[in-house]
């Protein structure tokens, strides 16, 4: 065996959605970021962590959609853990031509130590778990997006919100970031108010969800009601990647804007997330997504913190 191999193999996971972990490794996960990020504060980004815990580890993603924050936080995440990433982009590789998920599930396995996904149907990433012999991460599908909302209570946590009893409330389209909110307030035991126009509810699976985790959650189609009193004010793109800009959509989330109004009935020490893209001035003003409680930049920045602790969570290393 080479010198520094184990003969232990370690519990390999998926990371497809919050509940693969549970509520007490996500709390563990959240407790290694800020442990991890308070060690480092000041290096350079690229510098590996003292540890270097996924030494000549590499991780594969996949990108069917666009993105920024995914894309390059996992990669730092990568360089920080000691290890590396690579890109495979649907129109650039054989998946775009029909290579099935099974194959590339197979070959990849033989070739990295993890595969992160980002596609539309969630059906997809289920099956790249079904075949593949090392962990997948879901970076975003049409149906929920997981790893951002580490990211978002890791902030939330930050700025001084412990979860248990929290009020976050949601504005605008119900989506896939939402489900994955409604989800861990299950998990974490947190409230959700949601504000959105009728016909654009989130999915009822993840409502009861919540609700059956503990959570309360009270779903409203008026933006003051949801925000009177909340802790936690979120809110997200009107038109998600994939979707339809056509039709009235812009029209009828208007009344969903966060802005200066809806932050008043908040508490006075409310903060204000948003995964981003945003588009300032139409589900956010610019007046919040630049004002003192918006916390944008810090969630932005702990998609890295919260990647690296998923990664050593699903690599058998943590929790
Ligand atoms: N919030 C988020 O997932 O951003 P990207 O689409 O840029 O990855
Ligand atoms: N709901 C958005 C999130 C982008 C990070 C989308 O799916 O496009």
């Amino acid at each position: 065996m080479a010198e520094g191999v184990s003969n232990i193999a370690p519990t390999l996971r998926n990371f497809l959605d919050l509940s693969d972990a549970g509520g007490d490794a996500i709390a563990a996960l959240i407790g290694d970021a800020i442990d991890r990020k308070a060690l480092r504060q000041g290096w350079p980004k690229g510098r590996a962590d003292s540890d270097k815990p996924l030494d000549g580890r590499v991780l594969a993603m996949i990108f069917e959609k666009n993105s920024t924050r995914t894309r390059v936080s996992f990669d730092i995440a990568m360089r920080q853990l000691g290890g590396s990433s690579l890109i495979l982009e649907s129109g650039t590789s054989q998946l775009g031509r029909g290579e099935s998920i099974a194959d590339t599930a197979r070959v990849l396995s033989r070739m990295v130590d993890a595969i992160m996904i980002r596609t539309d149907d969630h059906s997809k990433a289920e099956e790249l778990a079904h075949h593949a012999d090392v962990p997948v991460i879901n970076g975003l599908t049409d149906r929920s997006h997981p790893c951002q909302i580490v990211a978002d209570l890791l902030t939330m946590i930050e700025h001084g919100k412990a979860l248990p009893g929290l009020e976050v409330a949601w504005f605008g389209d119900g989506n896939n970031v939402l489900h994955s909110i409604l989800e861990a307030a299950g998990l974490m035991k947190f409230n959700v108010r949601i504000a959105t126009p009728a016909g654009y509810e989130p999915d009822k699976e993840f409502v009861d969800l919540a609700i059956t985790g503990g959570a309360k959650v009270n779903m409203t189609q008026e933006a003051a009601a949801a925000a009177e009193g909340a802790d936690v004010l979120i809110t997200d793109t009107w038109v998600s990647m994939g979707q339809d800009h056509a039709h009235n959509k812009l029209a009828v989330m208007a009344p969903y804007q966060v802005n200066d109004a809806i932050m008043a009935k908040a508490k006075n020490d409310a903060i204000f997330l948003h995964c981003l893209p945003a588009h300032v001035d139409e589900e956010v003003s610019k007046s919040v997504f630049e004002g003192s409680q918006s916390v944008v930049f810090d969630e932005a920045e702990n998609r890295i913190h919260a990647q690296k602790s998923i990664l050593l969570w699903c690599m058998g290393m943590l929790g």
